[in-house]
């Protein structure tokens, strides 16, 4: 197949594009790069040749040529912006690069019969659910503009779908992702980023001076929200999973999480643990738009797919990310020197 990703040079998407590297299919990456990594880019071009695109997908001009160009297959689109808080102090900016670029990507898809689409969306199109663990029939009520981005790309591939049945798309509805590739240097790059995972191993490495608990007075076992955390490998795998399926198969949507989750404060535990370093923590407010308890039931996603979790093991997720902080320190003094 001849595939599209968007959003390759980012966080998932260079991890994804890792393991698409392994098959047979043509590939091209398309990212602005405004927080992917252009190194993450040439160091995965040394394990194989493929295309990469530095485009703006509000380019929409561009787009529309680059499918009239190229006639892909399957376009998985990871590219969008991610961050809930960002999200409330400025949804337009999420609604145009979420979900208008999204429309018209799929546009583009309809238009020159691209008829596979992978989908990255979010637990945050639940919103706060009233029960700890949300199937993929639970109510979708997002309490945050970023979450509504996604639920309305959604909504939008699935009325596309139904008016034009051979479009078949696939929705990943992640949980949250962490950790770093198990068989190749790259990991989340971007450095303000926001997850805590990465900001807890940036305070293991010694690249932050403390972490901060966005409320500790939430109805949980500690008073920490609890997440389902998913190692970055295991999301990846999914999207050839869904890929697969959708030869055989019509369109679906999918959980994508292990089936249980953490607390905050047994996140900084184990990072504390695995990487032997006591940073220090401070409690501060609550984040608006935070839910409590979000877990995946991810039984759907193993009983239709072919898709197998490896590293379920929050200390393995945590150990991962903590050793990529240490790369990239170690790569930054090198360049010094
Ligand atoms: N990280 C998580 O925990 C998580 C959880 C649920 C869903 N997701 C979804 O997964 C996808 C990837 O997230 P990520 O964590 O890798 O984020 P990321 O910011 O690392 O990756 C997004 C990539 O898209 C690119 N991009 C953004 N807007 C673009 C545009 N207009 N045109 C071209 N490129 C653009 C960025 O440069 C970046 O490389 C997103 O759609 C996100 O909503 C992530």
């Amino acid at each position: 197949m001849k595939i599209l990703i968007t959003g390759g040079a980012g966080y998932i998407g260079s991890h994804t594009l890792r393991q698409f590297l392994n098959t047979k299919h043509e590939l091209f990456v398309l990212d602005n790069l405004s927080k992917g990594s252009s190194i993450a880019i040439n160091d995965l071009q040394k394990l194989r040749n493929f295309n990469f695109i530095k485009q703006d997908l509000s380019d929409f001009k561009g787009v529309k040529e680059l499918f009239k160009k190229e006639k892909f297959d399957a376009v998985v689109h990871f590219a969008a912006s991610i961050e809930v808080f960002e999200s409330m102090q400025n949804p337009l900016k999420y609604y145009m690069n979420n979900t208008i670029n999204t429309t018209n990507l799929i546009h583009s898809c309809l238009e020159e019969n691209v008829n596979n689409f992978i989908f990255s969306s979010t637990a945050a199109t639940y919103g706060e659910p009233k029960t700890e663990i949300v199937s993929e029939t639970s109510t979708l009520q997002p309490i945050n503009p970023y979450g509504r981005s996604k639920l309305m790309s959604e909504e939008i591939l699935r009325d596309a779908s139904k008016a034009k049945p051979e479009f078949k798309h696939c929705i990943l509805r992640y949980f949250n992702v962490a950790g770093a590739c198990m068989d190749f240097d790259i990991g989340q790059r971007y450095d303000k980023a926001t997850l805590l995972i990465k900001v807890a191993a940036e305070c293991a490495a010694g690249k932050r001076d403390k972490i901060f608990i966005f409320g500790d007075d939430y109805n949980t076992r500690d008073g920490t929200c609890i997440r389902d955390y998913i190692h970055v490998d295991d999301i990846s795998s999914a999207h050839l999973a869904g890929l697969e399926y959708l030869q055989n198969n019509e369109s679906s949507v999918f959980n994508v999480g292990y089936g249980h989750g953490f607390s905050v404060k047994e996140v900084i535990e184990t990072m504390k643990m695995v990487s032997g370093v006591d940073f220090k923590v401070e409690i501060s407010q609550r984040r608006p738009g935070d839910p409590s308890i979000l877990i995946s039931n991810a039984n759907k996603i193993k009983e239709k797919t072919s898709w197998k979790p490896k590293f379920d093991d929050l200390k393995l997720i945590c150990k991962s990310a903590y050793e990529w902080e240490l790369k990239l320190i170690k790569e930054k003094n090198v360049k010094n020197v």
